[in-house]
């Protein structure tokens, strides 16, 4: 039995279409409000909790081998992103779990002080990795998926927003690709206790993002590009009377802020340790918005 969790996200839906697809047993862990009629008509078990609870993770990893941790939180991070997956990482050592399974991002190891998602999952990545089970570490720099509702506005109105510099470069991987990748792992012994750096098959610079929905709605883009220090005086704003969204904003600026992409030799490393080539962003957004 698989436990997902996050599987109503963006990778972790894509996780359990694809272990269904192949039959196997899945228990996706989902929060009560969330959208997970998908997961029940693929016959996933559907386990309901929440992972800032103790005890729910604890049930939830019952007759467990292999755990596959894709949910995050850009609010929540020490319960949902850091304390959480420790909870997971110990269930996964009592239960005799054989295989962990767990999403990083792209940039965890490079000690950015202001982005608290990037700190939760280097201490993640850490304790996973000293925890003796077998584990693989996927680092994707972003989600196709995510570009998706960015993609839909931009049919409508043919704007695109873009903070910061236009020319950081950066890597889209397939969210499709990704979700092949976490499910192969388990059998490919190359990936055994590795970690993963994870992008598309081309480095983009980010004004080219809005140059591919252009090509892919036929729309010549309008690129709105206000400067990174604008985000600093609302950050500062807004730290008068919410922390929470202060300090979630500080991992919003720190991916704003720098480059996020693979080498060449990276991605080509991937594509032989799993055998395929990797869809560009263009593929992936032509085939989801069946343009
Ligand atoms: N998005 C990116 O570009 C990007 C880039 C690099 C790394 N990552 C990492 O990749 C992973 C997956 O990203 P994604 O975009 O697929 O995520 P996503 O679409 O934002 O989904 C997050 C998932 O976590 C679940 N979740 C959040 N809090 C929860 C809680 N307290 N209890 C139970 N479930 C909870 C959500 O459930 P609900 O449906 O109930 O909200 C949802 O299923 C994350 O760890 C993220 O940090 C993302």
């Amino acid at each position: 039995m698989f436990l997902v969790t996050g599987a109503t996200g963006g990778i972790g839906r894509r996780v359990v279409r694809l272990l269904r697809q192949q039959k196997m047993p899945v228990r996706a862990f989902v929060r009560l409000t969330s959208h997970y009629s998908e997961l029940e008509h693929r016959e996933a078990e559907i386990f309901i909790g929440d992972l800032r609870q103790e005890k729910d993770i604890h049930k939830a990893c019952q007759g467990i081998q292999y755990i596959i941790s894709t949910h995050g939180s850009a609010r929540d991070t020490l319960a949902v992103d850091y304390r959480a997956n420790i909870e997971l990482i110990d269930q996964a050592k009592a239960n005799g779990v054989q295989h962990f399974v767990f999403i990083s991002v792209l940039g965890a190891d490079r000690d950015y002080e202001d982005a608290t998602v990037f700190k939760a999952k280097k201490a993640v990545e850490k304790y996973l990795a000293t925890s003796g089970l077998n584990y693989t570490i996927f680092r994707p720099s972003g989600l196709a998926s995510n570009l998706l509702p960015l993609a839909e506005s931009f049919r409508e109105t043919g704007l695109y927003l873009l903070i910061g510099d236009r020319k950081n470069r950066t890597s889209i991987v397939s969210t499709d690709d990704l979700a092949k990748m976490v499910v192969d792992s388990i059998n490919i012994t190359a990936a055994q206790n590795q970690i993963f750096p994870v992008g598309g098959p081309e480095v983009l610079m980010r004004e080219d993002i809005p140059q591919i929905f252009g090509r892919v709605f036929n729309k010549e883009p309008i690129i709105i590009n206000p400067p990174l220090f604008l985000l600093d005086g609302l950050r500062s704003g807004l730290g008068l009377f919410n922390r929470e969204e202060q300090q979630a904003l500080g991992t919003f600026r720190t991916l704003l802020a720098h480059e996020f992409f693979c080498t060449p030799e990276e991605i080509a490393n991937l594509e032989s340790i799993f055998g395929f080539k990797l869809e560009t962003l263009e593929n992936f957004l032509r085939h989801y918005l069946a343009v």
